[in-house]
């Protein structure tokens, strides 16, 4: 297994010192791979699901581009899916573990080992694109939900997580005017945004049983109405009695931002101790809020971005 294993990253490694590559939002060199870039750290992980994934026929996907509200998805659907197991005791792991690590990533956390996952709850996350996906998710009956945002949050959130991270490393962040450059030239780890987006749209059309296609704005303006849909989605709608018993309520204020912020592990926890970038949970959390690029980004280069996002989705029948 281990020779095996050696063997692959030596492959992968071959693979990439034959990619278009060019400097990334964290100072690193991002690949170009399968007309998506990638920061060097997560392409290995994804070459391999692509060759050794196999789902289980009940998993549900969670995809979404980085900073378009994947933790919150994963909470939310976490305690959906957990909720009659909950009930009658006021205990969730969401209080005790970050949502990140209730929800396993495939390209991450089970990439570096299948066997990473409780079997009981399934769910998956993924921040690969719908084309990029292993075939086997592809082949299979499997659901998929996928969460997208205004394009320019989720770059402020980016790029605070990133100075974030790099500042905890003790790596001089990328100035946001330099950054702004490279998100608006489709440079971010699983870029671009808007090709990333489009796929799962395109996707959700032609297979609406199988994808589910939300918006954080949608879900922050009406997260019970959203809540009940996904739920449905999941094959597990609440009951007249749950929603009587205030069942939907209870999930959204444990996931609710103010909530999940100021619960000890979120605030003081850590992840990937045992990698080399072990991320400080508090990260995760910033604002949660819309429209908050307003104060971060000038007029001109919001309207640069929502010009850019208006000209790509141009046709496909979606206006984020
Ligand atoms: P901001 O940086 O704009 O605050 P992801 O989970 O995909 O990494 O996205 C992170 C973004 O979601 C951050 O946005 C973060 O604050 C926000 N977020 C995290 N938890 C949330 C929650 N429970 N409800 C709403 N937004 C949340």
């Amino acid at each position: 297994e281990s020779a095996e294993r050696k063997n692959e990253a030596k492959n992968y490694n071959e693979v990439m010192s034959t990619l278009p590559k060019v400097k990334g939002l964290n100072g690193c060199d991002y690949y170009l791979y399968q007309c998506f870039w990638y920061d060097p750290s997560f392409l290995e992980g994804i070459m391999s699901v692509q060759e050794r994934f196999n789902p289980q026929s009940t998993d549900i996907f969670l995809a979404s581009f980085p900073k378009t509200g994947t933790t919150w998805l994963k909470a939310l659907t976490f305690a959906i899916c957990t909720r009659s197991r909950l009930s009658g005791s006021t205990t969730s792991s969401l209080l005790s573990k970050m949502p990140h690590d209730c929800v396993p990533f495939m390209e991450y956390d089970l990439a570096q080992n299948p066997s990473n996952r409780d079997l009981a709850i399934p769910l998956v996350s993924t921040h690969v694109p719908y084309t990029c996906l292993p075939k086997s998710i592809i082949s299979s009956c499997c659901k998929i939900i996928y969460i997208c945002r205004d394009a320019k949050d989720v770059f402020v959130s980016l790029w605070y997580f990133l100075a974030r991270l790099q500042m905890s490393e003790n790596v001089e962040p990328l100035l946001l005017e330099e950054a702004f450059e490279l998100f608006c030239n489709g440079i971010a780890n699983f870029g671009p945004y808007w090709d990333h987006v489009l796929g799962y749209w395109r996707a959700s059309l032609e297979f609406p049983e199988k994808i589910l296609f939300l918006t954080y704005e949608e879900m922050k303006k009406d997260t019970a109405a959203h809540i009940k849909k996904v739920a449905e989605f999941m094959d597990c709608s609440f009951t007249l009695e749950e929603e009587g018993e205030g069942e939907v309520q209870k999930i959204i204020s444990m996931c609710s931002f103010e909530e999940l912020s100021t619960l000890e592990v979120n605030k003081h926890g850590q992840r990937r101790l045992d990698t080399s970038i072990t991320i400080q949970n508090s990260i995760y959390f910033r604002k949660g809020e819309i429209g908050d690029w307003a104060n971060h980004l000038t007029p001109e280069m919001g309207a640069r971005l929502d010009d850019i996002m208006e000209r790509k989705l141009k046709g496909s029948g979606l206006k984020l």
